[in-house]
């Protein structure tokens, strides 16, 4: 296993749609393998294969860390919403845009559909912090970041203090 490099935004590979896997290989497996590790080392909740540089539909969730319940790891190959339901804010973050959180609304219920790490389709339902993170991963295999939900003056402002902060980092150093 090996840990990825985590792309931040305005990164390119962050704003573009992801391809749909049409083979599951070995490769993917190995993908899999060390976004989950990159994904851990960092304790994040979630991690799409292009925050990894990898223009592939495919991205893995795990909310251990953050529940009790013991929902486990899951692998979306190809995952799409089929339908949505409610609407709740909350805050979120992203491994894309680090040291960021901000209230994001976001459907309170999802229905998805995708195929597992074997290729085997399954269908999954999810409401609170499950919905969220799915809702999170799968606009990122949209190429769509979490300030493309905001309001546009809101999206703005944000996008505009990420960027002034990330070059007071860079001249800092
Ligand atoms: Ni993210």
């Amino acid at each position: 296993m090996a840990l990825l490099e985590i792309k931040k935004y305005p990164d390119n590979v962050l704003k573009q749609k992801t391809q749909e896997l049409s083979n599951i290989d070995g490769n993917t497996q190995k993908l899999i393998d060390d976004m989950l590790e990159t994904m851990h080392s960092v304790r994040g909740l979630g991690l799409a294969a292009n925050q990894v540089g990898i223009s592939q539909r495919l991205c893995v969730i795990d909310l251990s860390i953050k529940e009790d319940n013991k929902i486990p790891v899951i692998i979306l190959i190809n995952p799409v919403i089929v339908e949505s339901e409610g609407a709740i804010d909350a805050e979120e973050g992203c491994l894309s845009l680090p040291g960021y959180m901000s209230s994001i609304k976001r459907a309170e219920k999802v229905f998805v559909k995708g195929l597992n790490r074997e290729g085997k389709p399954f269908e999954l339902e999810a409401s609170g912090l499950l919905a969220r993170a799915l809702q999170h991963e799968i606009d990122h295999l949209e190429g769509m970041l979490m300030f493309d939900r905001m309001s546009p003056i809101k999206r703005e402002f944000f996008k505009r203090k990420y960027l002034r902060d990330i070059r007071k980092i860079k001249t800092d150093k």
